[in-house]
């Protein structure tokens, strides 16, 4: 059966300290893995806009030697209705994998079970898997390791709040996440992360208040207030989320070499203010590059080439 990527808890703790071993190798020497995949192909179904995502596979894949082929929904017969397990069927007689970001996280399941190649979650409203994985890459590479550093998520208890939860605590973090009432993650997400921390001398912290969860953070991490999907949201959310902005002042709260991570895009002077998203102690645009060489190892892995 192939092995699928749709949650970061696809993975177990070993697996996914060795991809992250992997994409620092692949970030170390660019050339390393060149033309592995060749003769391999792979779909990249986007049902939402995307920048890094869809780039980075893009590229990866290329520099791998696989050919990458990228499809809106709106390209394929899908938008005119056919199913997403047809859509699957037929895709495994061409391709050696398919990436897809979509809205609900069951249309990723539904394909994986029709797919007979390994189905790669590129974003779904639950989990941003692939962009946990480049996450830990730049909090490791930033900070010299993972366990029992405290990483702060503030802002929306969203799809990349769920994979930074499970992801940090497979990587036994001290995991803190502080929301406005009422926007906490999925009890579900936080309960499978602390039993995972359970098992990896991590911890899983949430709750409302932004200043307690930064303090003394070494990463702290935000996101839009308003995801894909929310946008008619963006106004009333726009009223309860100032307090869990990334400004200098939460920052001065936590270490004094803390870092700050975004998965971007981010709107500026909302989530995030300009002069921390362009400070020292910005680590979002390594975060970026890195999504290019975690997912080279992800598929590298996925494929059984490593
Ligand atoms: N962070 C991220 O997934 O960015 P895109 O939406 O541009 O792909
Ligand atoms: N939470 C955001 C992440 C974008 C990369 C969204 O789903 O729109």
């Amino acid at each position: 059966m192939a092995r699928h990527f749709l949650s970061v808890d696809d993975l177990d703790a070993e697996e996914l300290l060795d991809l992250l071993d992997l994409a620092d190798r692949l970030k170390a020497d660019r050339s390393l893995y060149r033309g592995a995949l060749d003769g391999r192909s792979v779909a990249l179904i986007f049902e939402k806009a995307s920048t890094r995502t869809r780039v980075s596979f893009e590229v990866g894949l290329a520099q791998l030697g696989a050919q990458p082929i990228a499809l809106a929904a709106g390209d394929l017969q899908l938008g005119r209705g056919e199913t997403i397990e047809d859509t699957g069927r037929v895709l495994s007689r061409y391709v050696d994998a398919v990436v897809l970001r979509t809205f609900e996280q069951d249309r990723l399941e539904a394909l994986a079970r029709a797919a007979s190649v390994p189905v790669v979650n590129a974003l779904s409203d639950f989990e941003h898997p692939c962009q946990a994985l480049a996450d830990l890459q730049t909090v490791r590479e930033r900070l010299g390791g993972l366990a029992g550093r405290v990483l702060t998520f503030v802002g929306d208890g969203n799809n990349v709040a769920h994979s930074l939860l499970l992801a940090g605590a497979k990587a036994g973090m001290i995991v803190r996440v502080a929301t406005p009432p009422g926007f906490e993650p999925i009890p579900l997400v936080v309960q499978r992360a602390s039993e995972i921390a359970s098992t990896t001398g991590g911890s899983v912290e949430v709750g409302n208040d932004p200043k307690s969860a930064a303090l003394g953070a070494h990463a702290l991490y935000t996101d839009v207030w308003a995801s894909m999907g929310q946008e008619e949201e963006a106004d009333e959310r726009s009223l309860v989320f100032p307090a869990y902005r990334i400004d200098e002042e939460l920052l001065g709260l936590a270490a004094p070499d803390a870092i700050v991570l975004h998965c971007l895009p981010a709107h500026r002077g909302q989530e995030i203010t300009d002069e921390v998203i362009d400070g020292p102690r910005s680590a979002v645009w390594d975060q970026a590059e890195n999504r290019l060489h975690a997912q080279k190892a992800l598929m590298l892995s996925l494929l059984g080439v490593d």
